[in-house]
């Protein structure tokens, strides 16, 4: 059973967002509101508002917003039940005994606990049972010391076909759940185990939930790692290995190391170097990166020092740069991994490399450098336009100034030639889109097609639903209709979500309920973003605006419908190569939109 929903109104309103998010981070009184550092990126001066009236916070910083309940939600990482029961306990409201988790919170519940069981299966049957004796030979060849064994939950999958898979049904745990999470596979009702034979590592997330594993298997057999497949649980660019474990340490120290692998990352904890997770294989992602953003100003990758090494942590550099947080290289000697380094030279020397990392901004500038004959005016230019894109796209001016002037001495030419370059080159070098797509889809040149399509309505529309948000009273029944030929979807949504409300009839609009009701994150984040920030241009004659808005609203959907027309013979003189008509279609289209 859910909970209801008048309990989840009561908890809403009582709740005080103020309070709840001063206990993980100081606000300040600035205004109407207050305001202190992002909890969800890197920032240096307060861009996280938080209005007390409206129960709201919103982030001018990184666009994160919401209610109390998505603050819980994402500064815990609960689900929305979870959040809800988190402030029912602070405020001290009794939930009805009769609350029973919803059917689906239920099931992560029990695919937690399927995940925990089998972790404490595993790390059993490698302390005690005679037949993980080569399990147990394996590890102490790889040199695990049994503490590191103990702290990580490290076990053993024993060989035969459905051992878990029974000892699961025994505990009452549905098994149906264990294969969502992939740790059986069933067939025709038969159900057996999807490690067999191999050394399992618990994956686990801050909060010490298993939430997958890693298993390597005894000898050559291939894969030399199986993990848990993607589940409602796990999914692998999002978290890093050893966080949980790591998380503490990294931000006492002020930085933390990424490895790429398993033994790596047990081996540096082993040998004291506590502040080090692992990606597990994929490349670093903005995932990682955002998660360790929240316990460290720093982080170093720690990665084999072959070239893919090498081109992994220069290809994390746009990512660096998108989360203006610092990056450092730490260099090992080739052909060797942490691992093997750790276990050959010991910690002096690794803390030797460490702590000679170099900015990952020079290490790529020295890289390209080394590829180029700089001496040469073709590859002074190479260098520069290549170079250029990234020095641009650093956040803050005086660094972005220092490389400008660094790169001026290695090329010997003037700053300002250099400057003027990055200056051209302000294109952003990491999107959301591009993230995961090979490198030649990655500088793809838009069609005329694509171009159009993204044209902006969405201004227009967005002044309609700010006067709405900001002047309730003017609703009246052809607005809806207007909302309904939006042509912009996340705020179509926003605006049938305030339009409800409206209908309802209370002429007044409850933000924070009015957020839980959304479930487009784009709508959600604005209705967020525009409720706290006034927009003064409405305050004059907003109801003169939302007519007029209303009208060209009406005008830019008979435009989109003549605009198609003119796509396809765009199409065709663009596939002709006939780059006359294109620009004279395009100069008709644009006037036709202006006019
Ligand atoms: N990996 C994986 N699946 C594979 C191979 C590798 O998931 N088939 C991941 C593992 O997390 C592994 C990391 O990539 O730890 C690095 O791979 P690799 O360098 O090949 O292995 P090592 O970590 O050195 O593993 P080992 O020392 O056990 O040989
Ligand atoms: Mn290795």
């Amino acid at each position: 059973m859910m909970i209801p929903q008048e309990k989840i109104d009561e908890i809403r309103e009582r709740a005080d967002i103020v309070q709840i998010v001063s206990e993980y981070l100081p606000l300040k009184k600035s205004g109407r509101n207050h305001i202190g550092l992002c909890p969800f990126h890197s920032e240096k001066t307060p861009s996280f508002t938080v209005n007390d009236e409206k129960q709201i916070f919103y982030c001018f910083g990184c666009g994160t917003g919401g209610n109390a309940f998505t603050f819980l939600m994402k500064q815990e990482n609960l689900s929305f039940p979870e959040a809800v029961r988190s402030i029912a306990k602070r405020l001290g409201i009794d939930m009805p005994l009769d609350t029973k988790p919803s059917n689906e919170e239920n099931q992560r519940e029990i695919m937690f606990l399927a995940n925990h069981v089998a972790m404490d299966f595993y790390h059993q049957n490698l302390l005690t049972s005679p037949a993980a004796e080569n399990a147990q030979m394996y590890l102490k060849k790889r040199g695990l010391k049994p503490e590191i064994i103990k702290d990580f939950k490290i076990g053993y999958a024993p060989a035969g076909r459905d051992g878990l898979a029974k000892f699961l049904r025994n505990k009452g745990i549905s098994l149906e759940l264990a294969e969502k999470v992939g740790l059986v596979s069933t067939k025709d009702k038969d159900s057996y185990d999807r490690f067999r034979n191999r050394i399992m590592f618990p994956i686990m997330d801050t909060r010490a939930r298993v939430i997958g594993f890693g298993g390597r298997s005894l000898g050559s057999e291939e894969p030399k790692y199986l993990n848990s497949p993607t589940s409602p649980l796990f999914k692998k660019g999002d978290v890093a290995y050893g966080m949980y474990q790591a998380k503490n340490v990294a931000s006492k120290e002020g930085f933390v190391l990424v490895v790429e692998g398993y033994f790596d990352l047990l081996m540096l904890h082993q040998y004291g170097f506590v502040n080090t997770v692992a990606t597990l294989g994929t490349a670093l992602t903005i995932n990682h990166l955002r998660k360790l953003k929240g316990y460290t100003k720093e982080i170093y990758t720690l990665f084999d020092s072959d070239e893919a090494g090498k081109a992994a942590a220069i290809k994390s550099l746009p990512l660096f740069l998108e989360e203006d947080i610092h990056g450092k290289v730490v260099l090992i000697p080739a052909g060797l991994d942490p691992d093997d380094l750790l276990q050959k030279e010991g910690a002096p020397k690794m803390a030797h490399y460490i702590q000679k990392a170099k900015p990952l901004m020079d290490f790529f500038l020295n890289s390209l450098k080394a590829k180029l004959n700089i001496e040469t005016l073709h590859d002074k230019v190479a260098f520069l336009e290549e170079a250029a894109p990234y020095i641009a796209n650093i956040k803050n001016i005086v660094e972005r100034d220092i490389y400008i002037e660094k790169i001026a001495n290695v090329l010997h030419i003037g700053p300002d030639i250099v400057l003027s370059t990055v200056r051209a080159a302000k294109i952003p070098l990491y999107s959301k889109e591009a993230e995961g797509l090979k490198d030649q889809q990655r500088h793809h040149i838009p069609t005329a097609n694509e171009i159009l399509n993204k044209v902006d309505f969405s201004k227009t529309e967005e002044k309609i639903l700010k006067v709405l948000l900001a002047y309730p009273s003017l609703y009246n029944d052809s607005i809806s209709r207007t909302v309904e030929i939006f042509n912009t979807d996340f705020l179509k949504e926003a605006g049938r979500l305030i339009i409800d409300v409206l209908q309802k009839g209370s002429g007044k609009i409850e933000l924070s309920s009015l957020i839980d009701a959304a479930h487009d994150e784009k709508a959600k984040t604005w209705l967020v973003k525009n409720s706290i920030h006034d927009d003064v241009s409405i305050k004059e004659e907003p109801k003169k605006i939302l007519e007029d808005c209303c009208k060209k609203v009406i005008m830019e959907s008979r435009l989109k419908k003549e605009t198609s027309l003119l796509l396809k013979k765009f199409t065709d003189a663009e596939k002709a190569g006939d780059m006359e008509s294109f620009k004279v279609l395009t100069e008709s289209y644009l006037s036709k939109k202006r006019g």
